[in-house]
């Protein structure tokens, strides 16, 4: 499939987007229980335990982080298929955690998700124009008024892909192209912000250009928003104007890509940084590599104080106490430029040597 040549990254917006979804305070912990007739909870899973964010209108928030800190569960949280513990998620002003019935449902059509894997989630009975037409079965009072099959051929060609092939099953598709049955489908209800779960991770290195060249374009022409997460911290900065990196349920350090990439102050960024090849042999040969010692704890046994203590190889005392807040460090608050940003650290300082 031909696909433009790779556009520069995008430039960083110029000031605070119009605000589409606030999340403050989300938390999803999944009980552990004991016994088999008289169940009792035992502690619980504290999958998320507090993240807060704010994606504005047209914007690209990448988020990043080793298995298991909770990626996954906030995209389910942001697309409801899971209901939180606590906080709330705004959709232009609504708290969509309290609608029930029509009106949550009403707000579930314009937040689409695309899934990691283009094998699983494309059901191999359906044929592709029933896959992509299956949201307006769910939601008829989004469905175009008069021929259904038209708007999904149109579909198809809006994402790089034959219209005469709406007949076809799933398994006639390479990987890149069911994930491009993925993203029409996710297009189909016209949202207004897609969440992209790990939506190239499972698609060779070629291909992961054209499906993140595709979403580029779809962004510029139907104005939407992505939630993209991924653990290729090359490919969320390509695509991202905003950055959030999370640690065992939580943000550690957000902030935009140029922030977060060139000038990290949490230690645990500047460690997922050091750890990417770099390309070039004089950069190599000039950085530390910071390497994490130990396992991540077991999100049912969070560590006190800071989180990411036990891995830390700054760790003191101090942060075995005091939980840090995700702020601007007090010694970068009067700062100029872009060290003074969110940084979840008793002692944040820069690191120049990471790239
Ligand atoms: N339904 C569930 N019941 C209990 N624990 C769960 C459930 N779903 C997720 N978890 C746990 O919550 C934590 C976060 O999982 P999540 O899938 O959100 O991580 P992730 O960051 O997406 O990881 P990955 O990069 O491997 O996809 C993990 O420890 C996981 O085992
Ligand atoms: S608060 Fe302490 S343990 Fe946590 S990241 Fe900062 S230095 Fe490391
Ligand atoms: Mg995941």
């Amino acid at each position: 499939m031909a696909e433009p040549a790779r556009p520069a990254a995008p430039a960083e917006p110029a000031g605070p987007a119009e605000p589409v979804l606030e999340v403050t305070g989300l938390v999803k912990h999944y009980p552990l229980t004991q016994g088999i007739l008289f169940k009792r909870q035992i502690g619980a899973v504290r999958a998320v335990d507090g993240v807060d964010f704010v994606l504005g209108r047209g914007e690209t928030l990448g988020v990043v982080g080793e298995s298991g800190c909770g990626k996954s569960t906030v995209a389910k949280l942001l697309c409801h298929l899971e209901r939180p513990t606590a906080g709330t998620i705004r959709y232009r002003g609504e708290d969509v955690t309290r609608l029930s019935g029509r009106a949550l449902k009403a707000v579930r059509r314009n937040i689409q998700m695309v899934f990691q894997d283009p094998y699983t989630s494309l059901n191999p009975r359906m044929t592709v124009g029933d896959i992509i037409g299956e949201p307006y079965e769910i939601h008829p009072e989004a469905a175009p008024k008069g021929d259904r099959r038209r708007k999904v051929r149109e579909l198809l060609d809006v994402v790089g892909l034959n219209p005469e092939y709406v007949n076809r099953y799933p398994h006639q598709f390479s990987g890149g192209q069911r994930q491009r049955i993925g993203i029409a489908r996710g297009l189909a209800l016209r949202p207004e912000v897609i969440v992209a779960d790990e939506p190239v991770s499972a698609l060779d290195v070629s291909v992961q250009a054209q499906v993140i060249n595709l979403l580029e374009r779809l962004q510029r022409e139907f104005e939407l928003s992505y939630v993209f997460i991924a653990h290729d911290l090359s490919i969320v900065r390509h695509i991202s104007d905003r950055v959030a990196v999370m640690y065992l349920g939580r943000i550690v350090e957000t902030g935009t890509d140029t922030e977060i990439y060139d000038h990290p102050t949490h230690p645990y960024t500047q460690a997922l940084l050091s750890a990417v090849p770099a390309p070039d042999p004089e950069a190599r040969a000039h950085r530390d590599r910071i390497i994490l010692t130990g396992d991540v704890p077991s999100p049912a046994a969070v560590p006190s104080g800071c989180r990411f203590r036990t891995r830390c190889f700054k760790a003191r005392e101090r942060c075995a106490l005091e939980v840090p807040e995700l702020a601007v460090p007090a010694e970068f608050r009067y700062a100029e430029g872009p060290v003074a940003h969110d940084s979840a650290c008793l002692f944040a300082a820069e690191r120049q040597n990471v790239r």
